[in-house]
Formats: C-alpha cells, structure tokens, sequence
C-alpha cells in the first residue's frame, strides 16, 4: 500500500466532570487525509483545503506528530500529507488532535502498523503541544482508540478504554466563535477547595461506572463539572440557557465540549438527541452568533480507513 484516504473524527474532551482525562468520539464529524509514501525522505504537507494552517513541517500539528513517528522509525521512505479540513479550528471538538493524530494513524497504516493505538498516541501529543501549548491526549486518545477512554497518565503513557452505551448519543452545538486552547487553560485557578475535588473525583468514579454498568441515570448524574466549567462557561455566550434548554429538551448531561465553544449533549437515543438539537438550535436562533449543530452516535471504532 503505498497511499491511503482516512478519516479523522472529531472528539470531546473532558466530558464534564473528567478535565484532561475523559473523552469520546464523534462520528459524524471529521476531517479526511490523504497520505502517500514517497521515495524522497521526509514529511511534507502538500495540500490543505478548508482551513489556514502553516504548511511548514515544524508548525503544523499533522507533520509535527508524523515527524515524532518517523524520526523514530526511520523508514527508507518519505510521506506526503493532504489534509482536509472540516472541524473547524478553535471549535472545541478537537480540531487539532483529528490533524495531529490522522497523520500518524495513517503513517502507520502505511509502515504496515509497527505502532500499538498507545505509541500513536504519544507521537500525536507532540503535535497537540504545538496547537494547545499543553501535552494532554484527551482527545487523541478517543480519535484512535474510538469510544469512551479514560487518559491514566501521560508519563507514562497509559489510556484506558471505557465501554460506550449502546443507546448513547452525542449533540453538539458550534457558536462560531473562537475560544483559544491555551486561553481557555490560562483562566484556570491553579488550586481548587478540597470540597470541589471531593465532589469531581466523586463524578469521575460514577461516570466511569455508569459506561460500565450502562446506568443512564448515574451517568446524568455524574455529568457535572465543579472545578472547570463555572470559569469557562463565561467564555461562552448563553451557555446557561443552552444548558438548561437542552436538559429540559431530556439530555442526559450538557457541558463544554473539550475548551469549548462547543457545547455537547449526551442522551439516550437518537431521537431524544434531535430534540436536544433542536432546543439549542431553538435557544441560539435568537441570539446573533451563527452555529451549527450535530448529533452523532458514539464512534467506537475511532479512525476509519476509506481507501
Ligand atoms: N482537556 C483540554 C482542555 C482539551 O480542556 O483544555 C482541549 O481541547
């Protein structure tokens, strides 16, 4: 095989109460890349449609990633990287972790998988560190490991995968507007009262345990944030509204989708999630920001190899 189409789905991070740690995988959203092997040595990107992103290998979270892969296989060959963007960058549903982990996916695809889901992983971190300023894999580890997984360190590097609900489904909706990563972080308190990391380690546990035991109800009420969102949700315009709106439309849970200014919605159905679509659509209608809104099933395959 020497070329290969891939897509590259869209996550959430944090998934409420799991700051840094919990995240899922989307579906219906993604981005697609191109990778071909050539026999000039290096990586290179070729082609960027759908956003303005540096084409510079060292800058662009794509060949970062695929750099860190291939200065340590050392192949006879080199790569070429089309990318086509359409998460947008900035929205919140891991924008950048689609780039930096597809092009490693896909290398490895090519290089006939040397790499287990962890490496590729810890390769793809170098590439978010470029475009968050942070070296978190909350949303590269659900991009290729699919499902719900739960990131147990970064050093070393260790992703458990959580099992996925099988009537969970996600709504998500895009303010067009851009919160910065590294912004979004900055705001952050640097401590937090014991009181509060009672109550989120509390969530995490319970979450973690609803995935498990498929209980949607402890799983709606482990969907809180204590520690991150009463900070971030000032970054985004109506967030409350769109809360209350959503759960009363029956979302399970409703929080910052990874930095945000994605908002996303858990529930138990498909239909239960068009409602949810519905209601925010409803609730952002009459404000003056356009959105956009999605509902997706849980990916649980994660990366998907088109041709
Ligand atoms: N966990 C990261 C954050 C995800 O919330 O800053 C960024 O998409």
């Amino acid at each position: 095989m020497n070329e290969i189409r891939i897509f590259s789905p869209a996550t959430v991070a944090n998934v409420s109460c799991g700051f840094d740690v919990l995240g899922f995988c989307l579906d219906t959203i993604g981005d697609q890349m191109v990778i071909r092997k050539t026999p000039i040595k290096g990586i290179k990107i070729t082609k960027i449609v759908g956003a303005d992103l540096p084409f510079e290998a060292e800058k662009n979270v794509a060949s970062v990633s695929a750099l860190a892969l291939y200065n340590h296989a050392n192949p006879d060959c080199g790569f070429e990287i089309e990318i086509y963007k359409n998460i947008k960058p900035g929205s919140g549903i891991g924008s950048s972790s689609a780039s930096a982990a597809g092009s490693v996916f896909a290398i490895n695809q090519l290089l006939g998988n040397p790499y287990s889901p962890t490496q590729l992983t810890g390769f793809a971190m170098k590439g978010e560190a470029v475009a968050s300023g942070a070296e978190h894999a909350d949303n590269i580890a659900p991009a290729l490991f699919g499902g719900f997984t739960l990131v147990k360190s970064t050093a070393p590097l260790q992703v458990l995968q959580l099992p996925t609900p099988k009537e969970l489904y996600a709504t998500i909706i895009h303010p067009q507007i851009e919160v910065k990563t590294s912004e979004a972080r900055a705001i952050l308190p640097k401590n937090i009262p014991l009181q509060d990391a009672i109550t989120q380690w509390s969530n995490v546990g319970s979450l973690v345990h609803a995935l498990h035991t498929n209980d949607y109800k402890l799983l709606s009420q482990a969907l809180i944030d204590v520690v991150v969102e009463p900070h971030r949700s000032q970054l985004i315009p109506y967030f409350n509204q769109v809360k209350t709106d959503a759960i009363k439309a029956g979302a399970l849970g409703v929080g910052i989708s990874g930095s945000g200014p994605s908002i996303f919605a858990l529930s138990q159905s498909k239909k239960n999630a068009e409602a949810v679509a519905i209601a925010m659509h409803n609730t952002y209608s009459k404000t003056n920001i356009s959105f956009n809104t999605y509902v997706s099933k849980i990916n649980t395959q994660g990366m998907k190899i088109l041709s």
